[in-house]
């Protein structure tokens, strides 16, 4: 490669090759295309663009750009971020149904073996992978990845083209919640190849779960279904061909059955399912041999298993395969008469009925996915048609002829959307350009389907089948004939010796149409359903023929060509309803084998997909349009005279949106309707701005659940420790509804702190304590708990260098789970614990001892899976550090009763003697209960004063987002950082002077009332109740606030920055009183200065 490969403009690590989008080409003609095209697919790159449209080259080996990473990649990305992908389209595809509301659909096209059925997979693979979903819509997801090998089992073959030739169409609608969540879908499946059920070209094989049953029924499956092997059977043997490289039917077998079990098949139908695949083989094999210019069946014995397999009496089955009830008209008088069959009529009617039943098994396997999925209403979604492609066979029968004419009318749809819409579009809405020609195949499509003037090949054929007799001699030479006077001259039709020609986008097909065969198919469809209801009336079978027979006595095929046409008709419409997305899949051998480019046979298909007017149209034309008013709605988001909606006509707000984005003149038109963006480039400046915007708002939203979810856990935390407490020690009058908050150092602004942790190292908990050493002298240091252990961090003063003088932060012990032993407490009410590790103690005063030891008993737990042992004693000892030849030895706490809830240390020697009063009992409980729904009601308030003003402004103070759950400092912590609302909990400053004197102050408030605790509200942000009447104050001490506050409940006050107002009482919980517009209340004192 050398040093000089280009690389991707914005990916990393991603080499330029060619252009991704061949918008860019600097030559456009076909030679240049092909080449782009060839030169990303030799550098492994199968994607490039034509603007919104994705070319895709079938690679023929696993590309390694289909993991988790790329799915995360380009989920939220603009086109242009990344190298195209399929992901790009479908989470495009996404986006805009969200965004837009607008249903979407994608049309995938490519000649059969182009990787139509692998970019559908991808597709449904990525949506399941970035849409979110309860239960329910995990089920729905499975269903729809699983739908994938039950219909391929069923539908798919492997032809001399493809392995895994899908042999009908499909349109696989996912619908989404308005929450963007698959829930539901829906499938609609076309023209299944029949003919395949009972005869196969040379190198193919039947459909795949014939082979699949064959290879993977077990022993009892073979018994009960006479499984022999496949040359047995004259529906698999005609072609030789049994085996399909890098397939392994027995395997596929499994996952077959696997999916029906998902889809919710019950399991006797699921028996009875194998019984029809087994029955249509037995049928195959009952033979006629002419009696007399009668067919007969030539040996009975071949009769009775598959009318068992299909519960079919014997006899009436070798009646019916023999003979046609016909109704004839004579004078006037209408009477019934059986006519006999011959024997090539004999086989006709065994494998009309061998179709009939494989194409209704397959049909109810649709139905059985659409039920499994279905949706009562319909929201949002996304379609997905992978139809099976453009075809040319030796010999191209009505099958090949319908198929090709699905295609035809793809096609186009392209071209109505893509280069023909897209022009009258720009005439219409009177913007400046220049027409660009390019071939539209209406002209193919009247040809076939036209139904007068001059009548179209099938309405020829239909007439034809009309009038023919019923020995159909001479019927081809009539057709023939017919169709030369109708469209004979039509310069996309041609007849020669035994058919006709017809030129389709894609190529000349010779079609060969056995009119007789088409008749016959539809004639014995009479005789077929009458087989079909025959059957018991509580077999699996029956229901797969509902008609019923008395009435339905009109109930005949619809004509041969006006199924199909109606068929493809109603899709058009279903498409033209959505917003369409195009991936051009394109073949570039026939050799299945990865890397190998057939140059003339590339050129022929970028020829016919018309991708050189596609690329010309595109380029002269405008990337993007939309009408004013949904423009509007997508990007009134970014700026506040368009949110959240703009007042005034539509182009002017439009035309505001994009100035305030800055974007050229020449970038844009703006139509009648319509506003146009040349290059995708500049819309992208809209989507990235729009894509700020919101994400601003989720982060909001992000740390407003965060804050729900972290107060609900630390609720829970506070419960258990209490538990571990309760009983055994008496507890501090205001802690046990004290609200959790684990770190009470803010240690996410506190890197001197943070240096000694790993890089996302979790803080479970963080707090200044005292330390005691061996002469019981007291120092502070901070104490960290996390998943890791437990650090202790001092301060020393730099003794050298640089920063010589200086205070710094210096580890002082850290200490690992494994070497912990216990941790022992008084049964009093005091702060003390004792570490015991492994090497010496450790004589700790936190004023949070029960919620770190409750966080240290849970990791601890975690990391050794045993239990901390955690003692209560009234004297506790302690191993002191070995220091140099002193030190080492014990230590003792003595613990005992005096006055005052302050403990008092009186050090004698080796023992620390520690008074203070009784506690609350020590079988206090934590019985605070606050209701998610009053903390949601909660978050949401703080959100919805953050929407009210509409645009991405921020909340300017409503409401100190800490102050609920990390309000621990008892006093005013000085002047706020500038720049937004103090925070309170995670500030660094002074740490509560004395904590034993903070929960003094507070006592009367925090007391447990004697009906318990449950009608207490408010304790838990250690606020003072309002004031039970409020006084006057006539005149005292005023301030001003910093910062605006909106009251978040009755009892509290509002007000606006600069703000000046009474005070009418400093609390040291930090909530003050004061008094403004005559209303008395409460907020939160740092929000304001005394003056
Ligand atoms: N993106 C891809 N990566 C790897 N292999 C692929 C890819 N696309 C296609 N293939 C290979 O090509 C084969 C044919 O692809 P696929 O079945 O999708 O063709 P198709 O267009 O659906 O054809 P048909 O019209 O016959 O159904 C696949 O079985 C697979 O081996
Ligand atoms: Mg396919």
């Amino acid at each position: 490669m050398g040093g000089k490969a280009k690389y991707h403009w914005q990916s990393q690590n991603v080499k330029q090759s060619g252009v991704d989008d061949m918008v860019l080409l600097s030559k456009i003609t076909e030679d240049a295309i092909v080449d782009n095209l060839k030169k990303r697919y030799m550098d492994d790159y199968i994607f490039t663009y034509i603007g919104p449209v994705l070319i895709s080259v079938n690679p023929f080996k696993q590309m390694p750009y289909f993991t988790d990473r790329e799915i995360e990649l380009y989920q939220g990305a603009a086109q242009y971020e990344n190298p195209p992908h399929i992901y790009a389209l479908t989470d495009n595809m996404y986006r805009n149904m969200m965004i837009d509301g607008e249903n979407q659909c994608v049309i995938i096209s490519g000649e059969s073996g182009a990787g139509k059925t692998v970019a559908a997979k991808y597709i449904m693979g990525y949506i399941s992978k970035v849409s979110g979903g309860g239960s329910k819509v995990q089920h729905v997801k499975e269903i729809i990845l699983q739908s994938n090998p039950l219909l391929e089992a069923f539908g798919n073959a492997k032809t001399v083209r493809n392995n895994n030739s899908s042999r009908f169409g499909k349109y696989f609608e996912i619908q989404f919640s308005r929450g963007g969540e698959p829930d539901g879908g829906k499938i609609s499946n076309f023209l299944l190849e029949k003919s395949r059920v009972v005869s196969q070209n040379e190198n193919e094989r039947n459909f795949h779960i014939y082979y699949q049953l064959i290879e993977g029924a077990s022993a009892q499956q073979r018994e009960a279904l006479g499984i022999m092997t496949p040359d047995y059977y004259y529906y698999l043997n005609q072609s030789g061909t049994y085996k399909v490289d890098g397939t392994n039917d027995s395997k596929d077998f499994q996952e077959t059955m696997e999916a029906m079990q998902v889809i919710g098949i019950p399991g006797d139908i699921q028996t009875q399912v194998l019984q029809i695949v087994a029955g249509i083989l037995h049928l195959g094999n009952i033979s006629f041999i002419e009696a007399g210019n009668y067919g007969q069946v030539e040996s009975t014995d071949l009769l009775a298993f598959p009318a068992y397999l299909l519960g079919i009496d014997p006899n009436r089955l070798q009646d019916k395969l023999t003979s046609r009830k016909m109704d004839s008209k004579w004078g006037g008088k209408s009477e019934s008469i059986n006519v006999t069959l011959n024997q090539e009529q004999a086989n006709y009617t065994r494998d009309a009925l061998a179709k009939a039943l494989y194409a209704r098994l397959f049909d109810y396997l649709v139905e059985s996915i659409n039920k499994a999925i279905q949706k009562p209403h319909e929201e949002f979604s996304i379609g997905v048609l992978d139809i099976y492609g453009f075809e040319i066979f030796q010999r191209n029968g009505f099958e090949q002829f319908c198929i090709n004419f699905v295609n035809e009318k793809l096609q186009q749809i392209f071209i109505e959307l893509t280069l023909k819409a897209e022009q009258e579009e720009y005439v219409q809405e009177g913007i400046k350009w220049t027409p660009i020609e390019y071939f539209n195949n209406k002209i193919v499509c009247d040809l076939i389907e036209n139904k007068l003037n001059p009548p179209g090949i099938m309405s020829v054929l239909d007439d034809v089948c009309a009038t023919m007799h019923a020995k159909g001699e001479g019927a081809d030479g009539t057709l023939l004939q017919k169709l030369q006077a109708a469209v004979g001259t039509h310069e996309h039709f041609n007849s020669w010796n035994s058919g006709f020609v017809i030129h389709h986008y894609a190529g000349k097909v010779r079609c060969l149409l056995d009119v007789a065969l088409i008749k016959h198919q539809r004639l014995v469809f009479w005789g077929v359903l009458k087989i079909g209801t025959s059957v018991n009336c509580d077999n699996f079978i029956r229901s797969l023929f509902p008609e019923n027979l008395n009435t339905d006595k009109k109930a005949r095929p619809t004509t041969a060509g006006s199924k199909i046409k109606k068929q493809a008709n109603d899709l058009v419409n279903t498409l033209m309803k959505c917003t369409p997305h195009y991936i051009r899949c394109i073949k570039p051998n026939e050799t299945k084998r990865p890397k190998d480019w057939e140059e003339s046979r590339v050129r022929h298909q970028v020829e016919y997909l018309g991708l050189r007017e596609n690329i010309r149209v595109r380029r002269a034309g405008f990337a993007y349009r939309r009408l004013f008013s949904k423009f509007l709605m997508r990007y009134a988001i970014l700026t506040a005279e368009t949110w959240p909606c703009w007042r005034g006509p539509e182009q002017q707000g439009v035309l505001h949106l994009l100035r305030s984005v800055n974007m050229d003149n020449d970038q844009y038109q703006m139509g009648r309707t319509k506003v146009f963006v040349k290059n995708p480039e500049s819309l992208f400046l809209l989507e990235e701005m729009r894509e700020r915007k919101f994400d601003t708002f989720a982060r909001i939203i992000q740390k407003a659940w965060r804050k729900f979810i972290a107060r609900k856990k630390y609720e829970q935390m506070r419960e258990e420790a209490s538990d571990i407490l309760y009983n055994s020690k008496e507890r501090r009058k205001n802690s046990i509804n004290r609200n959790f908050v684990g770190d009470y150092l803010g240690l996410e602004q506190r890197p001197e702190l943070r240096q000694f942790l790993a890089k996302r190292e979790r803080v479970d908990f963080a707090d200044s304590v005292n330390k005691f050493d061996r002469r019981f002298k007291s120092i502070k240091r901070d104490l960290i708990l996390t998943p890791k252990g437990i650090y202790l961090i001092g301060r020393e003063k730099v003794k050298k260098g640089p920063e010589k003088g200086q205070i710094k932060e210096v580890l002082k012990r850290k200490m690992e789970f494994g070497s912990i032993s216990s941790v022992s407490l008084s049964t009093r009410q005091d702060d003390f614990f004792v570490l015991h590790e492994a090497q010496y103690d450790s004589l700790l005063e936190s004023n949070f001892k029960t919620e770190f030891l409750s966080l240290l008993s849970k990791r601890y737990e975690e990391v050794t899976k045993r239990k901390l042992t955690i003692s209560f004693g009234d004297r506790l000892e302690f191993r002191v550090k070995k220091e140099g030849w002193g030190g080492g030895g014990t230590r003792i706490v003595v613990f005992q009763k005096g006055p005052g809830d302050l403990a008092q240390l009186k050090p004698g020697g080796k023992t620390l003697s520690v008074t203070i009063g009784d506690g609350l009992p020590k079988s206090s409980s934590s019985l605070y209960h606050r209701t998610a729904g009053l903390l949601l009601k909660h978050t949401f308030r703080s959100l919805s004063s953050v929407h009210q003003n509409g645009g991405a402004k921020f909340p300017r103070g409503p409401h100190n987002p800490q102050a609920d759950i990390t309000y621990s400092s008892p006093q005013k912590q000085g002047r706020p950082l500038q720049g937004g609302p103090p925070k309170l909990g995670s500030q660094r400053g002074p740490r509560p002077p004395a904590p034993n004197q903070y929960n003094q102050r507070n006592l009367d408030f925090l007391n447990v009332p004697d009906q318990g605790m449950k009608q207490r509200k408010r304790s838990i942000t250690q606020r003072p109740p309002p004031a039970p009447k409020p006084q006057p104050r006539p005149q005292g001490p005023r301030c001003r606030a910093l910062y605006q506050y909106v009251g978040q409940d009755t009892d509290e006050i509002s007000f606006e920055v600069n703000d000046v107002f009474d005070l009418v009482k400093e609390d040291a919980s930090g909530w003050w009183t004061g008094r403004i517009g005559g209303k008395e209340g409460l907020f939160p004192g740092n929000y304001v200065e005394k003056i």
